[in-house]
């Protein structure tokens, strides 16, 4: 029997998206989530697209003795670890939920890891922790920093597997670095379903385009960039997707931990995006530009050198694409998964 992998909040937008990949290329995907930001629908329709339904376990990753449990019967090579909470605001409101679930939950995982002897772990982290750029393109090398609770948690998660690694070289580690992680699986079966008010600007604009929400509001039209929009570096999560398959094949293939933005390398301006989005649905998108919002940075995009080098993987889909799969996941899911 070939060893799963495990996906800790594998239900979700990025884990979704992971487990498809993961089927395609030959791997056995299992999932464990406490689906309190998803739903268990993703994995029926990861079924409807790749043929096999993932295993779920549904849990918590703070739950050692449910880790244990898993860890002993399924034996898995290695474990990819989505589960987290990550809205920036929420996070100042909440900061020890998030403390508790990001930091807690990975060490408890850790733990549970180290009892099973198994060793070979990616995680998640974010462009967030360069928080905000002294110059673009960002190299791995840059300086971290963090301006929220959120940000802090993946920081401070970084530092532990740091440590860990540095106590015991034996695991293998890799820290994956998103940008903007947009778009959807080109079938429209799986995609983003935030709860609530969407925070990110691509659900935000899907939503206007199909009418739940009625316009959008643009974060500030000064900022020093080429349109005076904010700039970042959106990446369509089939090649994040596909970013962790090369990440999971390097770790399994060779010992020690690294570290690389997954990102194209390439600034993309909010009314960019929003004017690809209006090419995209053929029509206009109402918005208007109001007051920049706090805590947000002019420009962010990823050197991607270093995950071309070492993963032998680059981002291949383009805006256009990025477009065409989220307005179809939209459309044929107006509520999402519900
Ligand atoms: P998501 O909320 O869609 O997925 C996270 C999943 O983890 C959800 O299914 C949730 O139910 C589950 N979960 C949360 N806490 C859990 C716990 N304690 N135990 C078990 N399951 C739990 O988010 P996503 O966008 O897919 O993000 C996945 C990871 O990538 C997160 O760690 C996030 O911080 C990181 N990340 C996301 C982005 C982004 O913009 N989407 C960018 C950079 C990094
Ligand atoms: C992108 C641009 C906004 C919404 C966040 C997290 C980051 C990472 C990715 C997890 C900005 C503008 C947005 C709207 C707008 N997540 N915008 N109107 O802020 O780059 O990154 O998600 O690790 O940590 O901070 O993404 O999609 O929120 O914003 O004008 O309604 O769109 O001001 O310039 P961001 P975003």
């Amino acid at each position: 029997m070939t060893q799963p992998i495990l996906v800790t909040g594998g239900a979700g937008y990025i884990g979704s998206h992971t487990c498809v990949a993961l089927i395609e290329s030959g791997h056995t995907p299992l999932v464990l989530d406490n689906l309190c930001n998803s739903s268990s629908e993703s994995l029926e329709r990861v079924r409807r697209i790749s043929g096999v339904r993932p295993g779920f376990v549904e849990g918590d990753v703070r739950d050692a003795a449910l880790l244990d449990r898993v860890l002993a019967e399924q034996r898995p090579q290695a474990v990819i670890h989505f589960a987290g909470l990550k809205a920036v605001g929420e996070s100042v409101q909440q900061p020890l939920e998030y403390y508790d679930n990001n930091v807690g939950g990975t060490v408890t995982l850790l733990q549970a890891m180290q009892r099973a002897g198994l060793r070979n772990l990616i995680f998640s982290s974010s462009a967030t922790v360069y928080g905000d750029p002294a110059s673009v393109p960002i190299r791995e090398d840059f300086p971290r920093s963090a301006t929220n609770p959120y940000g802090r948690s993946k920081l401070m998660i970084e530092d532990v597997l740091g440590d860990l690694y540095r106590a015991d070289p034996a695991w293998r580690i890799a820290r994956l670095r998103y940008f903007n992680p947009v778009g959807a699986h080109p079938s429209g079966l799986i995609g983003e379903d935030p709860r609530g008010v969407p925070n990110n600007l691509l659900p935000y604009i899907t939503q206007v385009a199909v009418g739940r929400l009625s316009r959008l509001r643009i974060f500030g039209g000064d900022w020093p960039t080429p349109d005076g929009t904010g700039v970042r570096d959106f990446i369509h999560v089939m090649d994040l997707a596909e970013g962790h398959v090369a990440a999971l094949r390097h770790l399994l293939a060779h010992e020690g931990m690294f570290t690389v933005n997954l990102g194209t390398g390439q600034g993309c301006s909010v009314l960019q995006m929003v004017q690809a989005f209006e090419r995209c649905c053929g029509r206009g998108l109402p918005y208007e530009i109001v007051q920049r919002r706090a805590g947000d940075i002019a420009e962010c995009w990823a050197d991607p050198a270093q995950a071309q080098r070492l993963l032998n993987w680059k981002a291949v889909r383009d805006l256009d694409t990025i477009c065409a799969d989220a307005w179809r996941w939209q459309q044929a899911n107006p509520a999402g998964y519900a």
